[in-house]
């Protein structure tokens, strides 16, 4: 058998732009010989190879081709040169709408989804129940689909995708649709199906994700494949690479020196017991100034500067919000705080300051209560 599951080769895709389409009448007669369309090269000469039982991501940041190349592999586009080639039974998860029809109920929907994938009316009634089971409809698997919210859309095309004897699956950011709880059940799934012998190309925002589930990234950069290979090593250059494209677009003196200071831990008014050891304090700070200094302050003195992180998390929540990466590449924080000699209300500070010492960011202070310590004076 050949091992190889999918084979892009050579390939390339391009979209034609048209702008200023006429709109009007007189438009029209005005620019009818003035075709204002240019070519978009959205991937350029695209080589990957894609092992059968192999789990890999596709990275990389919005508008890069994810999409595209998910789609050109499940042949909904078709590239303009070279050529991808796939062996074995292959379902995608791709954009929501497509797939299933709108006036038919879930069940109904089930049932030609598995009969296009080869299932016999038997499998298919022998499965109906485990399918239904795991969308988590219930009694709205009877409703038509066009009723269905987003999040039900998404459980009941990934309980189908999961139950029709795929080798290969395609998944596009279908993760970030529904709750925690599903999204939590689907990771499970992913990481049972993972571990049989199926082949899974996943395109997922969760660089978290991304580095539990899957065994090799590849990232898309420019219309070609920047880097492909172990997640860890990948999500690293990806994410310098966005923070110095995102550096490099600033142009001048930012105006307004603006940014957010946030602690994960401890929680406001908490309550601490054990004070042998330091307590770990640690959060996240953004801000659109390159160069900062975090110190931490405890009942409004100084007490360190605290140690600077990677936190893809948060890096890749502001990147969604605002379309750029923070230009601080290390935007988490921590810092162990001694607490031996302290009992009582006592108040934690972080304030970042620019090259110039100067205080750019105060954070509201966070309270702690230390209980059951021993004072010694
Ligand atoms: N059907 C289309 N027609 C024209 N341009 C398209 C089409 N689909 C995608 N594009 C363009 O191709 C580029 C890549 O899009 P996409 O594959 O959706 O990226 P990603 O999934 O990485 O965000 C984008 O610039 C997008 O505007
Ligand atoms: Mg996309």
């Amino acid at each position: 058998m050949n091992d190889i599951a999918i084979q892009v080769i050579q390939m390339s895709k391009n979209f034609k732009r048209i702008f200023d389409k006429p709109n009007t009448l007189k438009e029209r007669l005005i620019f009818w010989n003035k075709s204002k369309s240019e070519v978009h090269h959205v991937l350029k000469n695209i080589n990957i190879n894609i092992q059968h039982g192999e789990t890999v991501a596709l990275i990389g940041s919005n508008g890069s081709g994810k999409s595209t190349l998910l789609k050109l592999m499940s042949k909904i586009l078709y590239p303009n040169q070279g050529s991808i080639i796939t062996n074995g039974k292959l379902t995608s998860l791709l954009e929501l709408g497509a797939g299933f029809h709108p006036d038919f109920t879930g069940r109904e929907n089930i049932y030609f989804n598995a009969a296009i994938f080869g299932l016999s009316k038997k499998q298919i009634e022998n499965r109906m129940e485990d399918i239904i089971a795991f969308s988590e409809l219930g009694e709205f698997i009877d409703n038509p689909v066009r009723t269905y919210s987003s999040g039900m859309y998404m459980r009941l095309a990934f309980s189908v995708a999961i139950n029709v004897d795929a080798e290969i699956l395609l998944i596009d950011e279908i993760l970030a649709v529904g709750d925690q709880h599903f999204q939590d059940k689907c990771f499970s799934k992913l990481v049972e199906l993972r571990d049989s012998d199926k082949t899974i190309v996943i395109v997922s925002h969760s660089l978290d994700t991304v580095r539990r589930l899957c065994g090799r990234a590849i990232w898309l950069y420019n219309g070609e494949v920047a880097m492909d290979g172990d997640p860890a090593d990948v999500i690293d250059h990806y994410l310098d690479k966005m923070i110095e494209d995102h550096d490099s677009s600033q142009t001048g003196p930012v105006e307004k020196v603006e940014g957010q200071i946030h602690f994960d831990e401890p929680l406001m008014n908490e309550i601490v017991v054990d004070v042998s050891e330091p307590l770990m304090v640690r959060g996240w700070a953004l801000c659109n100034i390159a160069n900062t200094t975090l110190k931490i302050y405890l009942d409004g003195m100084e007490i360190a500067t605290a140690m600077r992180e990677r936190r893809p998390d948060v890096l890749m929540t502001y990147h969604d919000m605002y379309g750029g990466a923070a230009p601080n590449a290390k935007c988490g924080w921590y810092c162990p705080v001694k607490l031996n000699n302290y009992t009582g209300l006592h108040s934690i500070d972080a304030i970042l300051y620019n090259n110039f010492d100067q205080k750019i960011i105060t954070q509201d202070r966070i309270q702690i209560k230390i209980e059951g310590n021993q004072v010694i004076s």
